[in-house]
């Protein structure tokens, strides 16, 4: 049986392509975000609230999803009727978005999904086709591009249909999506470590298919030779219970690991009952996706507000090599997801197992001003260029947080988690000729995120919810001069 499994971002072109691969191999293609969509289409027809997983659960019991075959291709029906067309309405997306993170949905439609790759050859396409629904696949693919080329093809495309969209809406929408994909708990979208990656960015259509044609020839021919020789072919491993594990090592593996674990655990309670911080916008938060989550600090302590508070068990911290001195220390530090790394030199350990990390999906804390401003003072220190090769060679999205400078002893201390953002424009670039004008973009963001913490810190006086206010004001202040602008 061949099952393709063809896994990307919303927009890279995943289901064009896969039509097209499925077509030249005579072999169905079958759209699993479709199925999505069509769960997200009953929900809302029936005035429930996709996201919302009391609502949704009771529905699936209703739900009967079924195909129309026409040539290579499966055309939905929803309890009978063909909502091909309805499902494609532009809110549909974000809707199927919302219910794919539901465990009860994904199991729903995943078991569907398994049965007609065990009864027929099959491209499928979607978010977690290699890592959960078929991982002993022999095709993988990770199919991606820019999320500006992405949010245009999909604006084109919704615009020959006459729907009535802006493309800075689609692009939001997009980066939206990409993040509620990747950040949801259950099977989220990741690219495993054996599937073959393509970025159609610079690409045609024909040239992406042609990318996986060969590949997937490339692939059957290794194949054949192996078993003409005598050899085993090389078991495909189930990647699923790759993800998420926790970085270990095995050299510096304590004897006594629960003694460790419970003490880390202790640690991580103390550290976040005595150093009391407030942490504005936590949502943000990267809780079990791949992240560069960069910060600022004042004081030793306030890493381990974030220890303790955000990261949890779910993410690895990069730290100064000098905690290594003393053993004790060293595994307690392990057990908390420390990575230690030597400063002013390339460290080629340590760099191998934050990338390691961020590719199984897990949020890596750096401070890119490399140690805590002691001079008190708004300004960064200057930014070390790690982040900016990390976040590049991972393709990862960079979150920003910013501690705001205690002024009286009484005052609490504060975090700001600040919106994920990507390096656009910097991938699939020389490391060396783009990481300098990455950093000076990623401080730039820092420097952003400054203002904010200051206006809500010093203007809305801490108040989340005068904060929030004065936001909404502001864009209806700059709607509105817009609007007079244009009248003009
Ligand atoms: O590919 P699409 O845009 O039609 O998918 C709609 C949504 O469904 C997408 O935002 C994520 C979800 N989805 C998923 O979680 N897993 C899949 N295998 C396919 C889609």
């Amino acid at each position: 049986m061949i099952n393709i499994a063809i896994d990307g971002p919303s927009g890279a072109g995943k289901s064009t392509i896969a039509k097209i691969v499925a077509k030249t191999l005579g072999i169905t293609y079958l759209d699993t975000g479709a199925m999505y969509r069509a769960v997200a289409l009953y929900v809302v027809n029936c005035g429930k609230n996709p996201s919302s997983e009391e609502d949704v659960k009771p529905l699936l019991n209703d739900i009967n999803i079924s195909y129309i075959t026409d040539g290579n291709e499966k055309f939905i029906c929803l309890n009978g009727v063909n909502v091909s067309q309805d499902i494609r309405r532009h809110e549909m997306s974000k809707y199927a978005s919302e219910v794919s993170k539901i465990p009860a949905v994904r199991l729903f439609l995943v078991e569907m999904q398994r049965k007609i790759a065990a009864a027929e050859d099959v491209v499928l396409d979607g978010r977690d086709i290699a890592s959960f629904v078929l991982p002993n696949s022999e095709f993988k693919f990770y199919l991606t591009a820019k999320d500006t080329v992405r949010a245009k093809r999909r604006y084109d495309e919704l615009v020959a249909k006459g729907q009535q969209v802006t493309y800075e809406q689609i692009l939001d929408d997009v980066r939206e999506r990409d993040l509620n994909d990747m950040k949801r708990d259950f099977a989220p979208l990741v690219k495993t470590a054996d599937a073959f990656e393509i970025d159609s960015t610079d690409m045609s259509l024909t040239q992406v298919a042609d990318a996986i044609l060969n590949r997937i020839k490339e692939i059957q021919k290794d194949s054949e030779t192996k078993i003409s020789n005598g050899e085993a072919a090389t078991p495909i491993k189930s990647v699923d219970s790759q993800v998420n594990k926790p970085i270990k090592n095995k050299k510096s593996k304590p004897k006594h690991r629960w003694f460790y674990k419970g003490l880390a655990a202790f640690v991580r309670w103390v550290m976040g009952a005595v150093w009391i911080t407030k942490i504005y916008f936590k949502d943000n938060f990267p809780k079990k996706s791949k992240a560069v989550v960069i910060c600022n600090h004042y004081s030793a302590l306030d890493p381990c507000v974030i220890i303790s508070k955000l990261l949890g068990k779910n993410g690895n911290v990069v730290m100064k090599n000098e905690i290594t001195k003393c053993q004790f220390v060293a595994n307690i530090a392990e057990e908390l997801g420390a990575i230690p790394i030597k400063r002013g030199e390339a460290d080629v350990n340590a760099i191998k197992k934050v990338l390691g990390a961020l590719n199984k999906n897990r949020p890596v804390l750096i401070f890119p001003e490399g140690t805590r401003n002691k001079s008190n003072s708004k300004e960064f220190l200057p930014f070390k260029q790690g982040v900016a090769t990390f976040a590049i060679k991972a393709k990862a999205p960079i979150v920003p947080m910013l501690y705001y400078k205690k002024t009286g002893i009484f005052k609490r201390n504060k975090l700001m988690v600040g919106a994920p953002f990507w390096l656009d424009g910097f991938y699939n670039k020389n490391i060396g000729d783009v990481r300098e004008d990455a950093t000076q973009n990623i401080l730039k963001k820092m420097q952003e995120l400054r203002v904010e913490m200051d206006i809500l810190v010093e203007q809305c006086r801490g108040s989340k919810k005068r904060y929030l206010r004065y936001k909404k004001n502001q864009s209806k202040e700059l709607c509105s001069n817009v609007g007079n602008g244009r009248k003009k």
